[in-house]
C-alpha cells in the first residue's frame, strides 16, 4: 500500500510542477498581453490607425497635413496587409526612429518623435497586444499620394537629424510628475496637437504645450499659465476631464480631443490621470496677449466640482415639450436676431441663461472655457460641427450646424454667446472667419509653401547642368577629335 502511495504522491507532484511549469509562460504571455493593451490605449495607436468604417487598426484614416494627406496603414496581426510579420525590433525603429521595414522612412505625421522615449518594456508588451489583435485582411482603399518634392521619403532622413534631438526632458520632477511626463510625452503624445510646429513642421519646444492649430480646431494652450492655460484647474478637474471628456461648468472635450478622451484617456488609471495632471501643473507657462481674462472662471467651476455625473438617457425635445424648459416657439420675438437663433437653435439644451444642465451633460456655455477664450475657432467649429465623441459615460451629443444654417447666422450665434456668457465685452467674429474656419486651412509656413517650386528649379538646374555637361563634353571631344585629324593628316602632306 505504501509504496503506491509514495508513487502516486510522487506522480501527482511531478505532474503539478510539470503543469506549473507548462503554465507559467502562457500565464505571464496574457499579462504581457494586457500590459500591452494598456499601453496601445495610453498610445491611442487607434485614433489614426483606425479604419473609416471604425474596425480598430484597419488603416485608411487620412492625416492631413501641410504636405497633403498622410493614410495611417493596417498594423493589425495581417501578415500581408498589416504588421504580421514584424519582429520585436521592427516595432522599435517605427517607433524610436521612423523606420519602417524596407527602409521605408515615415513621415511624422506618425508621432514617431514623440513614441521614441518610449521604454523597451512598454514597447514589448505593446509588440505582443499587437500580434494578439485580429488580422485585419485587406489593404485600406485610400492611399499615400504626395506631390514632388515631399514624395521623397528619404529626405526624412535630413528631417530626422534636425529634429529628432531637439527634445530634452524636464529635470527635478518627483514621481508622479515624472510618471505624468511620460504619459505625456511619450505615449499620449499631447504635444503632436498642443505644441506648435515651426518651419520645418518639427515641434517647436520653446512653445511647449502652448497651443496649436488642429484643422479647424485649437488644440488649447495646455501649459501651467493661469490665465491662458490650465494653471487654474484643480488636478482633479483635470483628471475628470481626462476620463468624461467634461468637468461641469468649465470645459467639454470635443473635436480631436473629444476622440482622445473617447478611444484613450478614459481608459487610464485615475492614478496615470492625476500624475498627468501634476506634470502639466509643472509645466512652464506661456502666456498668449490676446488673452486677458482668465480662461478658467473658478466662481461657477469650483461649488461644482463635486458635482457626480449623472447618466441620463439622451432627451430630443419636441416643440411641445419646450415650454418644460422654458421656451415657446411663439415666444421667440425676433427669430433672426442673434438672441432668436439662440432660442431657436440652442436654448433647448443649453438654456436660455446658458446654464445647460451638465449634471445631463448638455454643457454649460457659461464658464466655458471654450467661450472664453480669445481665440474663437473652437466654438465655430463646435457649432459648425457638433459634438460626436463621449467619454467614460454615454451621453446625449450635439448636432453640427454646417450646411443647416448660414455662415453669418453661425457668426451671429457665436458673437452673441461669447458677449452673454464668454465674459467678451465685444465679439466681431464676421461670416468670413467661418468660412475659413470651417476649411480648415492651416496656415503653411513659405518653406513648405515654396518647396515644390525651389524642388522644381532644383530639378532644371541639374537637369541644365547635366545638358551643359555633356555639351562641353562632346564639343571638347570633337575639338579633340579635329586636331586629332590634323595631326594624322599633316605628316601625310
Ligand atoms: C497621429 C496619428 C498616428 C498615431 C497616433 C499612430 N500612428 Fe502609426 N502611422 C500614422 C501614419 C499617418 C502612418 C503612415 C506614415 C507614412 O506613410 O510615412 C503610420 C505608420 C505606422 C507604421 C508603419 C507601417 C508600415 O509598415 O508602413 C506602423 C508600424 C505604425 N504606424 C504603428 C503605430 C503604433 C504601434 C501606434 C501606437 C503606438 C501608432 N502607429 C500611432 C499615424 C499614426
Ligand atoms: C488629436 C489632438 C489632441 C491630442 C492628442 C490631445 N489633445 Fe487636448 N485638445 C485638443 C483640442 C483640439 C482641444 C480643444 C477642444 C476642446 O476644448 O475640447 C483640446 C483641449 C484640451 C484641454 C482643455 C483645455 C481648455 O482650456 O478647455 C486639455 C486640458 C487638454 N486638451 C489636455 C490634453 C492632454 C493632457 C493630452 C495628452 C494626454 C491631450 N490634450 C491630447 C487636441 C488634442
Ligand atoms: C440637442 C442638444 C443640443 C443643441 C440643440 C445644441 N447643443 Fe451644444 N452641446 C450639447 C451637448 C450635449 C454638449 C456637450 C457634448 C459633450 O461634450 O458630450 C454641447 C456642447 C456645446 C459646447 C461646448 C464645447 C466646448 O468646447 O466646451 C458649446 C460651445 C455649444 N454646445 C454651443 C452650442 C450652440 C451655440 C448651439 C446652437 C447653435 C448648440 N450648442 C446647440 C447639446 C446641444
Amino acid at each position: 500500500m505504501r509504496p503506491k502511495f509514495y508513487s502516486v504522491a510522487l506522480f501527482a507532484l511531478v505532474g503539478g510542477l510539470a503543469g506549473t511549469a507548462a503554465a507559467a509562460p502562457s500565464d505571464t504571455d496574457a499579462q504581457l498581453v494586457e500590459r500591452g493593451e494598456y499601453i496601445a490605449r495610453a498610445t491611442d495607436c487607434i485614433a489614426c490607425h483606425i479604419g473609416p468604417d471604425g474596425t480598430p487598426y484597419a488603416g485608411g484614416k487620412a492625416n492631413a497635413t501641410p504636405l497633403g494627406d498622410i493614410v495611417a496603414p493596417n498594423i493589425s496581426s495581417s501578415k500581408k496587409y498589416g504588421i504580421g510579420d514584424y519582429s520585436l525590433d521592427d516595432l522599435t525603429r517605427v517607433l524610436r526612429d521612423g523606420k519602417a521595414p524596407g527602409w521605408k522612412h515615415l513621415y511624422p505625421a506618425m508621432p514617431y518623435p514623440d513614441y521614441r522615449g518610449m521604454t523597451d518594456e512598454d514597447i514589448e508588451a505593446l509588440y505582443a497586444y499587437l500580434q494578439s489583435i485580429p488580422a485585419v485582411d485587406h489593404a485600406p482603399e485610400a492611399e499615400t499620394d504626395l506631390s514632388f518634392p515631399f514624395n521623397i521619403r528619404p529626405m526624412m532622413i535630413l528631417w530626422n537629424t534636425m529634429n529628432l534631438g531637439k527634445y530634452s526632458p524636464p529635470k527635478g520632477l518627483d514621481e508622479q510628475e515624472a510618471r505624468g511626463q511620460y504619459i505625456v510625452d511619450h505615449m499620449a503624445h499631447c504635444g503632436t496637437c498642443h505644441t506648435p510646429r515651426d518651419d520645418m513642421m518639427g515641434s517647436d519646444y520653446d512653445r511647449y504645450l502652448g497651443g496649436a492649430q488642429l484643422g479647424s480646431w485649437f488644440a488649447s494652450n495646455i501649459t501651467s499659465d493661469a490665465t491662458s492655460g490650465i494653471g487654474g484647474w484643480s488636478n482633479r478637474q483635470l483628471a475628470e476631464y481626462f476620463k468624461h471628456g467634461q468637468v461641469s461648468y468649465l470645459a467639454q472635450a470635443v473635436g480631436p480631443m473629444g476622440e482622445a478622451v473617447h478611444h484613450s484617456l478614459q481608459y487610464l488609471t485615475e492614478e496615470d490621470r492625476l500624475a498627468m495632471a501634476a506634470y502639466l501643473k509643472t509645466v512652464p507657462p506661456i502666456s498668449d496677449n490676446e488673452q486677458q481674462q482668465a480662461i478658467f472662471k473658478p466662481e461657477l467651476s469650483a461649488p461644482a466640482e463635486e458635482l457626480e455625473p449623472v447618466v441620463v438617457k439622451a432627451t430630443r425635445f419636441n416643440p411641445d415639450q419646450l415650454s418644460e424648459h422654458g421656451l415657446k416657439p411663439d415666444d421667440i420675438e425676433n427669430p433672426g436676431s442673434p438672441e432668436g437663433l439662440y432660442a431657436q437653435h440652442c436654448a433647448a439644451c443649453h438654456r436660455d441663461d446658458g446654464l445647460g444642465q451638465p449634471a445631463s451633460h448638455y454643457a454649460s456655455l457659461n464658464g466655458n472655457t471654450t467661450l472664453r477664450s480669445a481665440n474663437p475657432r473652437n466654438l465655430v467649429a463646435v457649432i459648425l460641427k457638433g459634438v460626436a465623441f463621449s467619454g467614460a459615460t454615454p451621453r446625449p451629443l450635439m448636432p453640427g450646424y454646417e450646411g443647416k444654417l448660414d455662415n453669418q447666422e453661425i457668426a451671429d450665434i457665436a458673437n452673441y454667446v461669447r458677449k452673454e456668457f464668454g465674459g467678451h465685452s465685444a465679439s466681431d467674429i464676421s461670416k468670413d472667419d467661418v468660412a475659413y474656419i470651417a476649411s480648415g486651412e492651416q496656415p503653411v509656413s513659405d518653406l513648405i509653401r515654396y518647396a515644390p517650386t525651389l524642388a522644381w528649379i532644383g530639378v532644371l538646374i541639374v537637369v541644365l547642368l547635366i545638358v551643359a555637361g555633356i555639351w562641353m563634353w562632346r564639343r571638347r571631344r570633337h575639338q579633340g577629335a579635329r586636331a586629332g585629324r590634323s595631326h594624322n593628316v599633316h605628316p601625310k602632306e
